[in-house]
């Protein structure tokens, strides 16, 4: 009976055989979902009706998408004595004092390709020079500006990196081939594999970062990283006298996290390493008598969420700009009745009602939480880079629209390292951030994957300059290849997703479709992931691809409501009030940045978010209550 419902002629046959494991109950959910998919329907549905599509897939996903590859020999130890986060993010889950700590495998999503398609086929230089390389700059419009971008690289730093064995491997254009990668040939360390332990994933990757959302950026990963940062005095950090970051004897930043490090990331850093600051100077002003260990505890902990809000509630909603994802996200933070509602009463009516922040336990559905394969190569978006960087002159008065006048655009290649370094210590904090907020990012498009990038001098952990450059657009083709991420179409069946038959399935573009027929053949398995994300039809409002979007969903939500401190130690007796009402009260990245330069905005800021072009027009307002709206967009 169950194996002929499984079999019904309305599922995708290419879905049949992933539900015999559903129970009937989540086969039901997935007709559901799967007839809003076929109708190609969900972002067009009125706003509830789509927040409820949402809901179900991320049930799906919690049940069928989360994967553990090894089992963990931590301890069990007592939450009560690590009431704070830890340098090496040991001691969170609540029994296993290593789950989600530095150096601990990445999960997956989905188990790893099935296909047997070889790390060279197609070749990445091919891939990469017909399908991803820039050939004219395409911007995000007013949507999303340089500092959405360089959050998101801030973020990245915070949560995933790979550790690298010691053999290299090497790419080399095939032969004969003209017109392809700028360096013909180069080098890079592979990924170091691990024996895992378990009979499913045998092997698997370790993330040299914390996973968990807890400004490691800022903080480091480990014991060392934090030492090299604080002052241990007042619990602050180091910050030099120009507001920016201080450097080592060799020019490189002292900073949580600074590997392939940039003028504008280390600038977010800096702003964090202020907040953060700032923050002890609220607990020292409410708790005399906190000494400088608690004091840095406890500005962590606010720091963070600060962190963690302003991506959930204003970096998020700029990135998917449609009103059910606006809701969504004020959802995953104050729940359905809203931040008044939670202000009033507190946190008294379960993750829907009253958010996944302050929930009374952290939940990981049963599979230990960690950043996952998938998850890092959906955010393989360095076209989001522009070629340069348009510097603003902020000396003088704003004109009418906000928008100052352009003083030069300096090369991205300028403000890499510890030469961006130089260069941002001579333009300043101000003028930088100003600029970033002017300047529209790049779109996560084919054929937008910046050029400088494609002959890149990358860092080592240390921040150190590698002796050799490599081209990232090659290697990050390899890289998911390399990693037994499935490609495209397995990725979005394993998804519970509709897979393409044709390339036309994927785009409406004929340029672009010949271009893939040129790579791939007729072989839309072949398709790599990152072309593939890269190349589809985007939904109204969306920057990144629905296929990306779906990790997220599920993923997004997990960063909180697996770590006690966004659900059981949410509270004032963890963060203290002072701390918590801090949280509360910062809403935005726009609040953070008017904490610490109370003009800027005024003066430079006419749109609604700080992560949209500054001069764009502020959002119109909507005089239809949110769940009232009709379309979502
Ligand atoms: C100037 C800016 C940037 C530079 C120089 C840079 C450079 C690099 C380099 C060298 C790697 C390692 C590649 C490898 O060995 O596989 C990397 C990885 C990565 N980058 Fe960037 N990146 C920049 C900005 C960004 C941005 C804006 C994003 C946006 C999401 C991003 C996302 C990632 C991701 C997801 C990885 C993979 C991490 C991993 O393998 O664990 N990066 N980047």
């Amino acid at each position: 009976m169950a194996l002929s419902l499984f079999s019904l002629p309305f599922i995708h046959p290419q879905l049949r055989h992933t539900l015999p494991r559903m129970n009937l109950f989540d086969f039901i959910l997935f007709c559901v979902v799967h007839l809003v998919d076929k109708l190609g329907l969900w972002h067009r549905l009125p706003l509830l009706l789509g927040l409820a599509y949402l809901g179900l897939r991320r049930h799906l996903h919690q049940r069928y998408n989360l994967f553990h590859v090894a089992p963990l020999h931590g301890h069990h130890y007592d939450t009560l004595h690590y009431a704070y986060r830890t340098p090496d993010g040991t001691c969170n889950h609540p029994s296993d004092d290593l789950v989600g700590s530095q150096g601990t495998f990445f999960g997956r999503n989905m188990p790893p390709a099935t296909s047997d398609y070889g790390l060279l086929d197609p070749h990445p230089t091919v891939v990469a020079s017909k399908l991803l390389a820039r050939k004219k700059f395409i911007d995000t419009g007013s949507q999303f500006n340089m500092i959405a971008c360089s959050w998101i690289q801030f973020m990245i730093h915070d949560w995933i990196d790979h550790l690298e064995d010691t053999e290299q491997v090497e790419i080399r254009d095939p032969d004969g081939y003209l017109g392809g990668c700028p360096l013909k040939s180069f080098k890079f360390f592979k990924t170091k594999k691990f024996k895992t332990g378990s009979s499913n994933m045998k092997t698997s990757h370790l993330n040299t970062r914390t996973p968990w959302w807890d400004g490691s950026v800022i903080y480091g990963n480990n014991e060392k990283g934090m030492t090299r940062v604080r002052t241990f005095k007042d619990g602050k950090l180091r910050i030099s006298e120009d507001g920016l970051l201080e450097h080592d004897e060799k020019g490189i930043p002292i900073s949580g996290d600074v590997r392939n490090c940039w003028a504008d990331f280390s600038l977010l850093q800096a702003l964090f390493v202020k907040e953060h600051n700032a923050v002890c100077n609220m607990l020292k002003a409410h708790y005399p008598d906190f000494d400088d260990e608690q004091l840095y505890r406890h500005a962590r902990l606010v720091t963070s969420a600060v962190i963690a809000k302003i991506h959930t509630i204003d970096w998020t909603v700029e990135l998917l700009r449609t009103d059910t994802l606006l809701a969504a996200m004020r959802i995953n933070w104050y729940g359905f009745l809203g931040k008044k509602f939670k202000d009033l009463f507190g946190h008294i009516c379960g993750p829907i009602f009253s958010g996944l922040v302050g929930t009374r336990k952290p939940i990981d559905h049963g599979v230990p939480y960690s950043l996952t394969e998938e998850f890092v190569s959906v955010y393989r978006m360095h076209s989001l880079l522009p070629d340069d960087i348009v510097l603003r002159d902020i000396k003088l008065p704003a004109a009418e629209d906000k928008c100052p006048p352009v003083l030069e655009r300096v090369p991205m290649s300028n403000l890499l390292g510890k030469e961006g370094e130089r260069r941002l210590s001579e333009i300043g904090m101000e003028q930088m951030l100003v600029s970033m907020g002017h300047q529209s990012c790049g779109a996560v498009e084919l054929w937008n994957y910046p050029t400088w990038i494609r002959n890149l001098i990358a860092h080592d952990i240390d921040g150190e300059d590698r002796p050799d450059p490599v081209d990232m657009a090659s290697m990050e083709v390899y890289r998911d290849r390399e990693r037994e991420v499935a490609r495209y179409n397995e990725f979005r069946r394993n998804l519970l997703m509709i897979p393409i038959s044709k390339w036309e399935d994927l785009t409406d573009d004929e340029e672009v479709i010949e271009a893939l027929r040129e790579v791939y053949g007729d072989d839309v398995e072949k398709l790599d992931l990152i072309v593939g994300l890269h190349a589809e039809k985007k939904i109204k409002g969306f920057a990144i691809s629905e296929t990306a979007f779906f990790i997220f969903v599920l993923m997004a939500s997990r960063r909180l409501e697996a770590d006690r401190f966004f659900t059981s130690n949410f509270n004032s007796k963890t963060y203290t009030e002072g701390g918590l009402e801090w949280v509360n009260r910062t809403e935005s990245l726009k609040d953070v940045i008017d904490r610490h330069f109370p003009d800027m905005t005024r003066n430079w800021m006419r749109c609604s978010s700080a992560f949209s072009v500054w001069n764009s027009m502020p959002n119109p307002t909507n005089y239809i209550p949110l769940y009232l709206r009709l379309a979502s967009s």
